[in-house]
């Protein structure tokens, strides 16, 4: 009943697991955010809503390593409305520069409403008189002012994730201003980078007509809404210590080995989404190989793509696009036992993950618009010689604070293509001097840091 801190994500932070003794079981899943979140969810009586995926229904509240969660069961069609439809289907593009053309239905909104309606009715049931409730991406946008009207009592936060597109494609939705009133609820909004709240504040005083100064909103009841960047980050420290553990060290040589211990190795690890700009980088690796700027010998491209919204169409297409470029590449230019690209389809464990970053001689993120990426932030805190080069787009949130990457717009092949080049054939010296500043900026703004500083002031708002 009486939580302190109530936190509201799409997402519970655990994956279902089967144990050894075949029982089905929870495990806390890698992310950041709640290893950030965990020591105030202990000692402030917290508690975490969110979706466990899967269509089980009445599920009771649970714990794991010591947090309480609290399932919220979802119908096949409020997967299929609000998850895969309006979340995925519509928001997704429409925040990521409309990468992929967005679909409008009225019948996923009406599932997104419902289902926020859901999540804000169970926060209001948990939050303890005047809690701090903490609101979580661009699938819960419309519970600020849903809690807001059933408990004015709560101090309410949101954080968009992702970016908030500029005003010029927003206004595409059909539901713009009950997305905007949505948001309004909050005491607090805090996006990756200024540019998401200044969109933000720009399109309140456009369409829903309220006074703005700078980023803080006035309302008619009087009441202020503060808009502010707070670049998300990395548990560092954590990654860091996987990075220089002694079985992530050796499994980094058995990897380096089972490439044919290559001169270079160069590397991607995305979520399998058209907004990463998988299959442009791919095609930039190849045509070096394919221009004999290096051989199959000299260096592969291991491409790691973890498995994503798989019922949604444009990810379908996306993944048959991808398989039939790396089939390509792979039956022009590989040799035997030498394939250009090493494409596995799979998602793996934070220690293997580590121990792909320490192979990694080159670390590719070129996604086309990115929030933050955390995976070139997760690399630079695993280079713990100080070496490594980052290509980076510049449309990843990331390139904000890592201005020491190859930075590269991911549109641009040939520019790809000289970045890589240049990654490749950089000598030690420019590449340390690069990661130490890079390395130094990773450590002083860690995943801790960041939720500190946004509930910080969420309270003092
Ligand atoms: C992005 C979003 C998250 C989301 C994650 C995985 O990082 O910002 O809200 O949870 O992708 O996507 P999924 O659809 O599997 O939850």
């Amino acid at each position: 009943m009486a939580n302190h801190l109530v936190i509201v994500a799409n997402r519970l932070p655990v994956d279902r697991v089967v144990g050894p003794d075949g029982a089905p079981g929870w495990r806390r899943s890698p992310g950041g955010l709640v290893s950030a979140i965990e020591p105030v969810m202990r000692s402030g009586d917290g508690v975490w809503v969110g979706w466990p995926g899967g269509t089980e229904q009445d599920l009771a509240p649970f714990e794991v390593d010591g947090l309480s969660l609290v399932p919220m069961s979802m119908t096949d069609e409020e997967i299929e409305g609000h998850y895969e439809g309006f979340s995925n289907g519509t928001l997704w593009p429409i925040y990521h520069d409309v990468v992929a053309k967005p679909e409008f239905h009225r019948e996923w909104w009406d599932s997104y409403v419902e289902v926020n309606r859901r999540f804000a009715e169970q926060a209001a049931e948990l939050a303890a008189e005047h809690a701090m409730v903490w609101v979580h991406d661009y699938q819960l946008q419309l519970v600020p002012q849903m809690l807001r009207e059933l408990r004015p009592d709560l101090r309410i936060g949101f954080y968009l994730h992702i970016p908030f597109p500029p005003a010029e494609l927003f206004q595409q939705l059909p539901w713009r201003r009950e997305i905007l009133e949505g948001l309004l609820g909050a005491d607090l909004l805090g996006f990756q980078l200024p540019g998401g709240a200044t969109n933000f504040v720009r399109l309140v005083r456009q369409r829903v007509g309220h006074k703005t100064h700078r980023n803080t909103i006035s309302l008619p009841d009087g009441r202020e809404v503060r808009a502010a960047a707070f670049p998300i980050s990395i548990d560092a420290a954590g990654f860091e210590e996987l990075a220089r553990d002694d079985e992530v060290v050796q499994r980094s040589k058995a990897i380096r080995e089972a490439l044919g211990n290559p001169r270079k190795v160069f590397l991607g690890i995305d979520r399998l989404d058209y907004t990463k700009g998988i299959h442009a980088r791919l095609r930039a690796f190849s045509e070096l190989i394919a221009e004999g700027h290096f051989s199959v010998e000299d260096a592969v491209f291991v491409q790691v793509a973890v498995p994503s919204r798989e019922r949604v169409e444009q990810y379908r297409i996306l993944r048959d696009d991808i398989d039939r470029l790396v089939g390509r590449i792979n039956g022009d230019l590989g040799r035997i036992g030498r394939p250009a690209i090493s494409y596995l389809h799979s998602s793996y464990p934070r220690e293997e993950m580590a121990a792909l970053y320490r192979t990694a001689d080159v670390m590719a993120v070129t996604p086309f618009r990115d929030g933050m990426n955390l995976v070139a932030k997760e690399y630079v805190a695993c280079r713990v010689e100080e070496d490594g080069a980052l290509v980076l787009s510049e449309f990843a949130g990331a390139a904000a604070e890592l201005r020491q990457a190859w930075l590269v717009n991911p549109y641009d092949i040939n520019g790809m293509k000289q970045a890589m080049l240049d990654a490749y054939h950089a000598d030690s010296k420019d590449l340390r001097r690069r990661m130490r500043a890079m390395r130094r900026t990773i450590a002083q703004h860690d995943v801790e840091a960041w939720a500190t500083r946004f509930m910080t002031e969420l309270e003092d708002s």
